[in-house]
C-alpha cells in the first residue's frame, strides 16, 4: 500500500513525473533517473489483485493469484480501491477487470461505507439515549426513595376482606392483601394492578403520590401486597372482574417479587417446554387456568362427598402401605416395610368391603398407586381414587347408583354459579349427558369393533375373550360420543375378585365407564361373595392366600351380595374440564420418571 500513497496511485501522475524528470536540467538527471527506477519498480509491484467469481473465496482468500477473492467488491474492501484486479468468470483465465465492471464495483463499496458510518451513528445514539435513560431511571429512583407513602389517619378504619366479599363490600373503606397478578402502568401518576388473593381478582387503581413511591416504581408481577381504598362499582362500558375497582389511598409491599430475569413473567411462559412447566409447577400454579382447574376439582370433591352424605355413606379412610395387591401384580410399587415387603395401594377396595359390616355403605377419597410404565395421556402414577362399596345390592343397582352419582355432580356442579363459570371457562361446549346412559356389553363392543372397522395394530379384528385396550376403547367411545357402561368383561381379563354373571359363567358383573375423550372413568363390579370361589380365584390369578385372610374373612363371618366401584378423579375432571391429559387436572402429577417438584 505504500507505493500507492506515494504515487497516489494514478498513471496519469506518474506521466507528468515523466515529463518533469525530462524537463529539469541535467544535474538532476542521475538522481531523477533513480528515482524514475525506484518509482518504476514501486509501479511494477503495484498490486496486483486476483478475482476469480466462481471458485475465489471471500473469507480466506488474500488476493494472490493462487488464493484469489470471489468478488471485486470483497478485493476493494480489503485492498483498497486503488489496485489493479484482474478476474476470472470463467475458465479461460484472469483478465483485467473492465472500466465498467470496476465503477459499479466502486459505487457499490461506496454505499456500503456510507450505511455502515449511518449505523454506527445510530449506534452510537442509541447507546448516549440509553445511557441518559438509566441515569434518568437511577435520578428517579434516588427521588423516589425519599417519597414516603403514609396511611391518612383521619379517613375511617380499613375492614380487612377477601377479594370474594368485595362486592357486598362496596363504598366501605377496605383493606384487601394478595399478589400483583398483572399490572399495568400509565403515565406517571396513574397504576392498574389486577390483585388475586386466591377468593377471586380485584382491580385496583393507584394515582397521583401513590404511583410515585420507590416500591410503586419498582413493583414486580407476583409481588404480595395490601391496597388501602374504597371499591366503587364501575360505570356502563368499563370493565373489570366483578365490574368494580379499588381506588386506592394507600398501599403497602408485603414480600417483593424479583424483578429483571428472575422475574415471574420471565420463568413462567405459556409456550415453554412441558417439562420445565412441570418443573416450575409451584408457580405455573398461581396461573389462571391451573388455578381454575384446581378450584373446579376442589369443587367436584366436595360435590361427590355431598352425594354420598344425602346417600348416608360413611367415609373411611384407608391405609395407604398394604401387603395385598388389587389390580395385579405388574403395577405394585413394592417396598420394605420394617424387614417385611409391602406396597404402596392400588385400591381401598378389599379394605372398604370390610368395613360394609361395620359401616353399611361405604366411601373414601384416597391417593392410589400404579406403577405404570405406559406413558399415556390418562395414567398417573399416583392418582385420586374414589371409591365406594355397598351391600346388599343387585348389579343393576350398582349400575343406576353410578348414573345417579355422576348426575347428581354434574348438576351440582353447574348449579353453583362460580363452579359452573370455571367450567365454562375451561370448557365452554361442555353438555350434560342425557340419561339414561347406555349400557352395552362386552360381547356387543365386540361386534361394534368389526361393524365399525376398528382393528388391531396387525389389522385382525378383537375377539371375544381379549381385552380391549385404550385406543379402541376411546375409538368407539368418541364415535359414540356420549358416556356408556361397559358391562359383563370375561372373567380371564378382569381381576380376581369380581362376581361371575350367574346367567353366563364366562363372564362377570363388571362394568367400566367410558366417557367421550378420556375412554374409562370408573371400573366396577359385584364381588364375589362365595368363600370356596373366592380361594380357587386367588389360585387362578397365582396369589398367595395368606395375606389375604382378612378379606377372605368377609365370606365366612356372614357373607352378603355386595359390589362396589372405583373412579379416577383426574379422568373425571379431565373429561368434565376438557384437558388434554390427567397430569393437568392434579396439584403435582406423578408419572414414569416425574416425582419433582
Ligand atoms: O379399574 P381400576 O383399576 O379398578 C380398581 O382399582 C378397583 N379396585 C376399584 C374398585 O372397584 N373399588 O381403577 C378404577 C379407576 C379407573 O377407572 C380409572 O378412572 C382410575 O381408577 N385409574 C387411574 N387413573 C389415573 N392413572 C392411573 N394409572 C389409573 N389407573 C386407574
Amino acid at each position: 500500500m505504500t507505493h500507492n500513497v506515494a504515487y497516489q496511485g494514478t498513471s496519469n501522475n506518474f506521466l507528468s513525473f515523466i515529463l518533469y524528470c525530462s524537463t529539469n536540467s541535467i544535474d538532476h538527471h542521475f538522481t531523477m533517473a533513480s528515482e524514475i527506477a525506484q518509482a518504476a519498480e514501486k509501479l511494477s509491484i503495484s498490486e496486483t489483485v486476483y478475482v476469480d467469481e466462481v471458485s475465489g473465496c471471500d473469507a480466506q482468500g488474500t488476493g494472490a493469484e493462487n488464493a484469489p477473492f470471489k468478488t471485486v467488491l470483497k478485493a476493494l474492501e480489503v485492498k483498497g480501491e486503488d489496485v489493479k484486479i484482474q478476474i476470472k468468470k470463467d475458465d479461460e483465465g484472469f483478465k483485467e477487470i473492465s472500466g465498467a465492471q470496476m465503477k459499479k464495483a466502486k459505487k457499490t463499496l461506496a454505499e456500503q461505507k456510507k450505511k455502515a458510518k449511518r449505523l454506527e451513528e445510530q449506534k452510537l445514539k442509541q447507546e448516549a439515549d440509553l445511557k441518559k435513560k438509566q441515569e434518568d431511571e437511577a435520578k428517579a429512583l434516588e427521588y423516589a426513595k425519599s417519597i414516603v407513602l403514609e396511611e391518612d389517619k383521619s379517613l375511617p378504619a380499613a375492614e380487612k376482606i377477601k377479594i370474594r366479599d368485595a362486592t357486598q363490600n362496596r363504598t366501605k373503606r377496605v383493606k384487601v392483601s394478595g399478589w400483583v397478578h398483572r399490572l399495568r402502568v400509565q403515565g406517571k401518576d396513574m397504576m392498574f394492578i389486577i390483585l388475586r388473593d386466591g377468593s377471586g381478582y380485584l382491580q385496583c387503581v393507584l394515582t397521583g403520590k401513590l404511583c410515585h413511591s420507590f416500591d410503586a416504581i419498582t413493583l414486580t408481577v407476583e409481588s404480595a401486597i395490601t391496597v388501602y381504598g374504597v371499591i366503587n362499582e364501575l360505570p356502563e362500558g368499563k370493565t373489570a372482574p366483578g365490574h368494580h375497582e379499588l381506588v386506592a389511598d394507600y398501599w403497602e409491599v408485603v414480600g417483593k417479587a424479583p424483578s429483571g430475569e428472575d422475574a415471574f413473567n420471565n420463568k413462567v411462559t405459556p409456550d415453554a417446554d412441558p417439562s420445565y412447566l412441570l418443573d416450575n409447577r409451584h408457580l405455573v400454579i398461581r396461573g389462571e387456568t391451573v388455578s381454575a382447574v384446581l378450584r373446579a376439582r376442589a369443587e367436584v370433591i366436595k360435590n361427590f362427598r355431598a352425594f354420598y352424605d344425602q346417600a348416608h355413606f360413611t367415609e373411611v379412610t384407608p391405609p395407604c402401605m398394604v401387603q395385598t395387591q388389587v389390580e395385579g401384580g405388574s403395577t405394585l410399587f413394592a417396598f420394605n416395610y420394617y424387614g417385611e415387603n409391602a406396597y404402596l395401594t392400588q385400591s381401598s377396595q378389599l379394605y372398604l368391603e370390610t368395613c360394609l359390616p361395620s359401616l353399611g355403605d361405604v366411601f373414601c377419597v384416597a391417593e392410589s398407586y400404579r406403577a405404570e410404565k405406559s406413558h399415556t395421556r390418562r395414567h398417573l402414577s399416583e392418582y385420586t381414587h374414589l371409591e365406594a362399596e355397598m351391600a346388599f345390592i343387585s348389579f343393576d343397582d350398582l349400575l343406576d347408583h353410578l348414573e345417579n352419582l355422576i348426575c347428581f355432580v354434574i348438576d351440582r356442579t353447574l348449579a353453583d354459579e362460580k363452579t359452573a363459570e370455571l367450567v365454562k371457562q375451561l370448557n365452554p361446549n361442555f353438555q350434560k349427558p342425557s340419561r339414561p346412559f347406555l349400557r352395552m356389553k362386552y360381547a356387543d363392543a365386540i361386534k361394534y369393533l368389526k361393524e365399525n372397522d376398528i382393528k388391531k395394530e396387525d389389522g385382525s379384528f378383537y375377539e371375544f375373550g381379549e381385552d380391549i385396550p385404550e385406543a379402541p376403547e376411546r375409538a368407539m367411545t368418541d364415535k359414540i360420543g356420549r358416556p356408556i357402561f361397559l358391562t359383563h368383561f370375561p372373567h380371564e381379563i378382569k381381576a380376581f375378585y369380581m362376581q361371575k354373571d350367574p346367567s353366563d359363567r364366562r363372564v362377570t358383573e363388571s362394568v367400566d365407564v367410558l366417557m367421550p375423550g378420556v375412554g374409562e372413568i370408573v371400573g366396577g363390579s359385584m364381588r364375589m361373595d362365595n368363600r370356596e370361589e373366592l380361594l380357587q380365584a386367588y389360585g387362578t390369578a397365582g396369589i398367595d392366600p395368606t395375606p389375604y385372610y382378612w378379606y377372605t374373612d368377609q365370606r365366612k363371618y356372614g357373607t352378603t351380595p355386595h359390589g362396589g366401584y372405583g373412579l379416577g378423579v383426574e379422568r373425571f375432571l379431565a373429561w368434565l374440564l376438557n384437558r388434554y391429559t390427567v397430569r393437568d387436572c392434579c396439584l403435582y402429577p406423578r408419572f414414569t420418571g416425574r416425582c419433582t417438584p
